[in-house]
């Protein structure tokens, strides 16, 4: 039995872990359709306000809290204070948070299995086979049960191996390599005919747009699921911090990493949209508004590799090698959740806990993926749009009321010696406690209501 606490080695090991936590499908692929399907630059520049106004405060909550009681959330939160009633409130929070997390896996892991097909795909691609008769490319119940089953044993291999050996280790091999999948295939993509049309739509924005509820909701929903918030994976990956780190650059480095892949995933595939038009593909849809969603990655991406022959397929293999190594460093950290707390309250082994999780979440996986229709966009919705920011609010107010100011402050001090004169310890307290929170919730309400 072995339920021993892992470390972080360094701190770099702690940023690739935590960045390869953040940066995953919601960058490469929940961005660039989001800024689609919301008019281009305006998007853009409404998140990257919303990620540093919001999104990186609420992500030092997290942080904060975790490294402080060095638990999973259904255990911190309630550590957090004396009062009963609120430590009954604290629990109920961190397994709303275990539970989202692990509904956001069981959905992340199929679109994952979905990406992943594409890889071989791709190479039956390069070997010229006809493209209707690669059965790697074309939806089916069997493949996709198949490529969500391989994306979820990998995740877990990586989990049962622990936090040095699992999650870091893996984390710093395989971000590097997306990273420079990804400045290669953006100077790729900008060079061929029709890309400037593309870049001129991501980085022009139309003011027009900036004030509309949906886009707000949707920019602030799309940053708190591009840095991992909310369910309480930061709080954990927190709690592996060491106490000679300082936090609030550590984290400033996440969101900045995380913010600029993002930037980067959009640069690669507003222009690629633009150059498959100028190839003839069709990227707008009957309402005359881009393509997003599914179809974007899954239709008009492929459309234009196999358009551009050769060259076009493998750039297709290195595009969805991309998505899939961020999907896996991504979903480790999803797993990592409900492993740990399963881990903390029941004193089984690691190796135990993440195969019972994960086999709870393959489950689950397998559920939507046999009732997409009904299934699929609800989970997404209630998770990823609603619960997380909500969970984000929780965060916010139990860092900033509850957990006592002096504690707070000697959190933040440790590794970060001046930081009682810092700007960030003179604006971020009182922020969380009050500005982040009405923040959120008043563009809930807007949102509801319009
Ligand atoms: N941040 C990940 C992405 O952008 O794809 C998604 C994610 C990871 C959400 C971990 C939640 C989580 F706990």
């Amino acid at each position: 039995m072995s339920n021993e606490r892992g470390q972080f080695s360094s701190r770099f090991g702690f940023i690739t872990a935590a960045t390869g936590s953040a940066v995953g499908l919601g960058n490469i692929w929940g961005f660039p359709t989001q800024t689609a399907s919301h008019g281009g630059g305006a998007f853009v520049l409404v998140y990257l306000v919303l990620a540093f106004l919001l999104a990186y405060p609420a992500l030092m909550a997290e942080l904060i809290i975790g490294r402080h009681t060095r638990h999973n959330m259904v255990r911190a939160l309630p550590q957090l204070t004396t009062r009963p009633a609120l430590k009954m409130f604290g629990r109920a929070t961190g397994l709303y948070g275990v539970l989202v997390a692990s509904l956001i896996l069981s959905f992340y892991a199929i679109v994952a299995g979905w990406l992943m097909a594409q890889v071989p795909a791709a190479l039956v691609n390069i070997t010229g086979q006809p493209a209707d008769t690669n059965w790697f490319a074309q939806s089916s119940l069997i493949r996709d049960s198949l490529f969500c089953a391989l994306f979820s044993v990998l995740t877990a291999a990586i989990v049962a191996r622990g936090v040095k050996d699992g999650i870091e280790r893996w984390s710093t091999r395989l971000m590097p390599a997306l990273v420079l999948l990804m400045l290669g295939l953006v100077a790729t993509v900008l060079t061929l005919p029709g890309a400037m049309e593309g870049l001129r739509l991501y980085v022009v924005p139309d003011f027009s747009l900036i004030t509309n509820p949906s886009l707000l909701t949707s920019a602030m929903g799309q940053a708190f699921f591009s840095l991992s918030l909310g369910v309480g994976t930061m709080l954990i990956y927190g709690s592996y911090v060491s106490k000679t780190d300082n936090l609030p650059l550590t984290g400033a480095y996440v969101a900045l990493i995380d913010t600029g892949i993002a930037f980067l995933a959009g640069l690669l595939i507003i222009p690629a949209m633009f150059v498959a038009r100028h190839r003839g593909i069709e990227i707008y849809s009957d309402e005359n508004t881009l393509i997003a969603g599914p179809d974007l990655i899954l239709q008009t991406l492929p459309e234009l590799f196999n358009s551009l022959g050769f060259v076009g397929a493998f750039i297709g293999l290195i595009f969805f090698l991309l998505l899939s190594i961020a999907a896996l460093t991504s979903s480790i950290s999803m797993l990592e959740v409900p492993v740990t707390f399963a881990l903390e309250q029941f004193k089984i082994s690691r190796p135990r806990a993440t195969g019972l999780v994960a086999s709870i979440i393959f489950g689950i996986s397998l559920l939507i993926l046999f009732n997409v229709e009904q299934l699929f966009g609800t989970v997404v919705t209630a998770t990823t749009k609603y619960s997380q920011p909500l969970l984000g609010v929780m965060l916010c107010l139990f860092a900033g009321w509850v957990l006592h100011r002096d504690k707070l402050l000697g959190e933040i001090s440790e590794g970060f010696a001046g930081a009682k004169e810092s700007l960030f310890w003179k604006i971020w307290p009182g922020y969380i406690r009050v500005v982040c929170p009405l923040l959120i919730i008043i563009m809930f309400v807007q949102n509801i209501r319009g």
